[in-house]
């Protein structure tokens, strides 16, 4: 369909709005009677709430419902600001209030499944000990929840401490506290943790786990059970805590653009070539020089021709291409409206699901960006060259986006955006070129055709 309406597909519109429902999900998982709980192992300052985090968002972002139940959070509801000694295992009264908290946490895991909508929970604590760990196994099996225990063992100093760091400057237990002394009561009540600590070993080889060493250095895996789990552990060992950053652009101005066209093929327009030049230097400014990394383009030609500057190493993905928009492809939003009105109202509707007659849906385009996110995860500094739908799921993933909102987001042309993550966030840089471009950008019920934008 590439760049050309063809009247022959002039037929009756019928766009599918297909939503996903508890048997087949956005991942096309058989999932009805499945519940897994992801119980998080280690001592403090391992990585666990950060790993919890990320594995929650990805799964959000595939439309798999998941949900953390932090017990620290529980535990601070008794006692918001306890000093070392109460997590010295030979205080009676710090025990009790302990495992007081991991109950409260786990029948509120019990409950949440039980009302039906939650596929995964994720239980974040230390889980340090091995009666601790029976206790959930047997609590769990016993409401027919299945068990994925991931332990974050790590040895290397510097991340220890980074992460000691992270906690006394943005842990609610040190709220107020000099950060010195905070941290030193963060390492001895580590003390107190390492004195019970048992790593997950041959004894409960009759559990499913995963122990994640270094993250992203060593894994071992136990006793996988099915596709779900086997999905989770994937992402987990994908994994790697190195400082990086991600690049997105859309391509320069293209001719399509110019004339409210989606879709196709098309070449850049004369501006659309001056932010292909201009790329180069952006980046610079925005990686600094001799920073090293790849580009990621899509298969199709205004991104290539958007990349051909940066010397850098370059991939080009199918996977990256635009969504595809079926007979709507090489039309203006105008054009859709009226050959196609009832299609273009449900589009406005309910824009996620909505998929082009013979195209696709944004859910569609999760889907197949999966490997890109996985592969993401796997690497360094990646600057990716693609268009507006794919930007918007990949950000999406990022900045952990709701999906309703997520296919309306703005992302003008001829703008650098810079994604940095952090422990427990992703931060955002832009960069706007000083070269005028279109917006593409169309409203809720507008058919308004592209506007000329500000000087980007
Ligand atoms: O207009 C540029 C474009 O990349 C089209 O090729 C594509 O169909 C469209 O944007 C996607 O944006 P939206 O989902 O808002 O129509």
């Amino acid at each position: 369909t590439n760049g050309v309406f063809r009247p022959e597909m002039r037929r009756v519109p019928t766009g599918e709005l297909l939503k996903p429902n508890r048997k087949t999900n956005g991942v096309g998982v058989q999932a009805e009677d499945t519940k897994i709980c992801v119980v998080m192992v280690g001592l403090p300052a391992r990585g666990k709430s950060l790993i919890a985090q990320k594995v929650v968002r990805y799964l959000h972002w595939l439309s798999i419902p998941a949900k953390t139940f932090n017990v620290g959070q529980y535990r601070r509801t008794a006692t918001p600001n306890p000093s070392a000694e109460f997590f010295d295992t030979s205080n009676p009264e710090g025990e009790r209030l302990r495992k007081a908290a991991a109950e409260a946490a786990v029948n509120d895991m019990v409950k949440w499944f039980s009302e039906g909508q939650g596929l995964i929970a994720i239980l974040d604590a230390t889980n340090s000990t091995k009666s601790r760990r029976r206790w959930i196994q047997d609590r769990c099996q016993a409401e027919g929840i299945e068990t994925l225990f991931v332990e974050s063992k790590c040895d290397d100093e510097d991340l220890i401490m980074s992460n000691i760091k992270e906690v006394k400057t943005t842990s609610p237990d040190y709220v107020g506290q000099d950060p010195e002394a905070a941290a030193q009561d963060f390492r001895n009540r580590i003390r107190n943790y390492e004195k019970v600590y048992q790593t997950i070993d041959e004894d409960e080889y009759d559990l499913t786990y995963v122990k994640l060493i270094n993250v992203g250095k060593r894994v071992v895996i136990n006793q996988i059970q099915d596709y779900l789990q086997s999905r989770v552990v994937y992402y987990l060992m994908n994994l790697h805590i190195k400082p990086r950053s991600i690049w997105l652009s859309r391509h320069g101005e293209s001719q399509y653009n110019l004339s409210g066209k989606i879709g196709g093929d098309a070449d850049l327009s004369e501006r659309g070539e001056a932010y292909a030049r201009a790329l180069p230097g952006l980046v610079k400014q925005s990686a600094g020089e001799g920073r090293k990394l790849t580009v990621w383009t899509s298969t199709l030609r205004r991104t290539i021709q958007t990349a051909r500057f940066l010397e850098f190493e370059k991939l080009e993905w199918k996977a990256l291409d635009e969504l595809d928009s079926g007979v709507c492809d090489g039309l203006t939003y105008a054009e859709i409206e009226s050959a196609y009105p009832e299609d273009f109202r449900q589009r406005d509707e309910d824009k996620y699901n909505y998929r082009y007659l013979g195209g696709e849906s944004y859910r569609d385009v999760v889907i197949r960006l999966e490997p890109i996110i996985m592969e993401l995860e796997r690497s360094e500094n990646i600057l990716i060259v693609t268009h507006q739908a794919i930007l918007r799921c990949i950000y999406a993933y990022f900045m952990n986006v709701e999906q309703e909102r997520s296919p309306w987001m703005e992302v003008p042309l001829h703008t650098l955006i810079k994604l940095t993550p952090k422990a427990y966030s992703t931060q955002e840089e832009r960069l706007k070129a000083d070269i005028p471009a279109v917006s593409t950008f169309r409203e809720k019920g507008s058919s308004a055709k592209h506007q000329e934008g500000d000087a980007a």
